[in-house]
C-alpha cells in the first residue's frame, strides 16, 4: 500500500481533526453497496474478475500486435484514454527495443494533430485499439473512421484483423460494428464507469502492447484492494479522503497534485478526471489541478507560495529511483556546485521536496504526501487502487454520487444540435 503522510497538513486541522467516523461510514456504504451509484462499484472487484476472464486473451492479443506491428493506434477519450496513457508514460516513457510506438488519438478534434499523427505513422505496420464504452462518443468515432479507412487501404481484406474493439458487452454502435466485422472485442464491464476502468482491457491492452507486465499489475492490484479494505484510520485511503474533506470544509477548495517525476504527468491527468468528475457536482467539489516539480516551482511557485490561501497540495513521492546518477566532482568547481558533488541526483530531489514542503506549509498551504516505493508495475497498481478507493470514500463523505457524470452531457447536446446531428434538439 502507499503511505500517506499528513504531517504537513496537521497544523491546518481543527482540534477535532479529520472525520474518520464519516470515512468509516462512507467505506461501509461502498462495501455493502448501499451508497449512491452502487451499480457502478464493480471496479472494487475488477482485477480479480479480469484475471479470471480476459487477462490471458489481452496478453495474447498484445503479443500478436507486438510481433507484427511497429505501432498501435489507441483511440479513446476521458476514462477510455487517460489511464492507459498515464501508465505507459509512467512506466515506459521510452519504448524499449521491439516495443511498438503507441499513438493516442480520438482524444481531440484537431485536424492538425490528426495529420501530424498520420505523418508520424507513415508506412509503419500498425494495429488499432478503439476504446469506447458507449460506442457513440464523437471524438473517438471521428478518428476511428479515419484510421479504419487507412487500414482498409493498407491491408485490404485483412484490415478487420488489425482492429481490436474495447466496448460494452452487449450494446452500442461500436459493439454492432464489431459483431458484423468480427473484430476481436474486449469488455468494459457494465458496473464500471470510464474513469474507474483502467484495470480492465481499457487500460491493460495498450499497456501490454507497450511492454508493461500487466499480469504483475493485476496481481498487485488484487492484493492492494484487499489491503485497502482495512476499516481503521490507518487505512491510507481514509487518511487522504478524510484530510482533504476536512480541509475543504475549512475553505481549501483547490487541490494541486504534484510529483517530482515528469513521467507522472499523465497519471496526474488521470487523477484530475477521477476526482473532478466524481466530486464536482451538486454545487460541491474540490477543484483538481496538477503541477510538475521542480519545473513548475519556477512558474507556479510564486502563486502557490503566496497567492490566495485556498490551495491544498498533495505530492506523490517515489521512495526509490530506477537509476543512480552521482553528480560529478569537478576540481576547479568553477560552477560552484561541488557542495552536491558525489550525491545521487535523486537525493538532491528528495532534499528539494522536503524544502518545498516546509516552505509551502509555512506559506499557508496544507501538504499531504503519498509515498510509493517505486515507479514500477506494483507502484502503479498501488496508486490506482489507492486513488480510486479514496475518491469513492471522499465522494460519499461529501454526500455526492461519485460514479455518475450528468454534467458532461450539457455541451454534447449543444454540439450535436449545432452540428446538425439527426434527432438532436
Ligand atoms: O469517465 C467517463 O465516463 C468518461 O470520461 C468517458 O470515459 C468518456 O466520456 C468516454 O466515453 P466512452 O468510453 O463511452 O467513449
Amino acid at each position: 500500500m502507499v503511505k500517506v503522510d499528513l504531517s504537513g497538513a496537521a497544523e491546518f486541522f481543527t482540534s477535532a481533526g479529520p472525520n474518520y467516523a464519516l470515512a468509516r461510514a462512507a467505506h461501509e456504504m461502498l462495501a455493502d453497496g448501499s451508497g449512491l451509484g452502487a451499480d457502478f462499484t464493480g471496479w472494487l472487484r475488477l482485477p480479480q474478475r479480469v484475471k479470471e476472464t480476459e487477462l490471458d486473451r489481452i496478453i495474447q492479443a498484445a503479443e500478436k500486435i507486438r510481433s507484427r506491428s511497429k505501432a498501435l493506434v489507441v483511440i479513446g477519450i476521458g476514462g477510455s484514454y487517460l489511464g492507459a496513457r498515464g501508465a505507459i508514460e509512467l512506466l515506459k516513457p521510452i519504448p524499449g527495443e521491439g516495443d511498438p510506438r503507441i499513438f493516442f488519438v480520438g482524444n481531440m478534434l484537431s485536424t492538425d494533430t490528426l495529420c501530424d499523427t498520420l505523418t508520424l505513422l507513415g508506412d509503419m505496420d500498425f494495429d488499432v485499439n478503439v476504446i469506447s464504452k458507449s460506442g457513440t462518443t464523437l471524438e473517438p468515432a471521428v478518428s476511428f473512421r479515419i484510421f479504419r479507412e487507412l487500414l482498409e487501404k493498407k491491408y485490404g481484406d485483412q484490415a478487420d484483423e488489425h482492429i481490436f474493439a474495447t466496448t460494452d458487452a452487449h450494446k452500442g454502435v461500436l459493439k454492432t460494428l464489431a459483431n458484423s466485422h468480427k473484430w476481436e472485442t474486449f469488455v468494459v464491464p457494465d458496473d464500471v464507469g470510464g474513469r474507474y476502468s483502467v484495470l480492465s482491457a481499457v487500460g491493460l491492452l495498450p499497456m501490454a502492447v507497450a511492454g508493461i507486465d500487466v499480469r504483475r499489475v493485476i496481481d498487485a492490484a488484487i492484493g492492494e484492494f484487499a489491503a485497502l479494505d482495512l476499516r481503521s484510520a490507518e487505512n491510507p485511503a481514509w487518511k487522504y479522503a478524510a484530510a482533504r474533506q476536512h480541509l475543504y470544509g475549512k475553505g481549501y477548495d483547490i487541490e494541486i497534485l504534484g510529483c517530482y517525476e515528469p513521467s507522472f504527468r499523465f497519471m496526474a491527468e488521470w487523477w484530475k478526471q477521477l476526482y473532478g468528475e466524481s466530486e464536482g457536482k451538486d454545487g460541491k467539489g474540490i477543484f483538481p489541478a496538477s503541477v510538475e516539480y521542480t519545473a513548475d516551482l519556477h512558474s507556479m511557485g510564486q502563486f502557490i507560495q503566496s497567492g490566495p490561501r485556498t490551495l491544498m497540495e498533495t505530492v506523490v513521492r517515489f521512495r526509490h529511483s530506477r537509476n543512480t546518477y552521482r553528480f560529478p566532482v569537478e576540481e576547479e568547481n568553477a560552477d560552484g556546485l561541488n557542495y552536491i558533488a558525489g550525491r545521487d541526483i535523486a537525493e538532491v530531489s528528495h532534499v528539494a521536496a522536503d524544502a518545498v514542503k516546509d516552505a509551502h506549509v509555512a506559506g499557508g498551504v496544507p501538504n499531504m504526501i503519498i509515498e510509493v516505493p517505486m515507479r514500477n508495475e506494483e507502484g502503479f497498481a498501488a496508486l490506482v487502487c489507492f486513488f480510486e478507493m479514496a475518491c469513492a470514500i471522499s465522494g460519499y463523505m461529501s454526500g455526492v454520487n461519485p460514479f455518475d457524470q450528468p454534467g458532461v452531457e450539457a455541451y454534447k447536446k449543444n454540439m450535436f444540435r449545432m452540428l446538425g446531428k439527426p434527432g438532436a434538439v
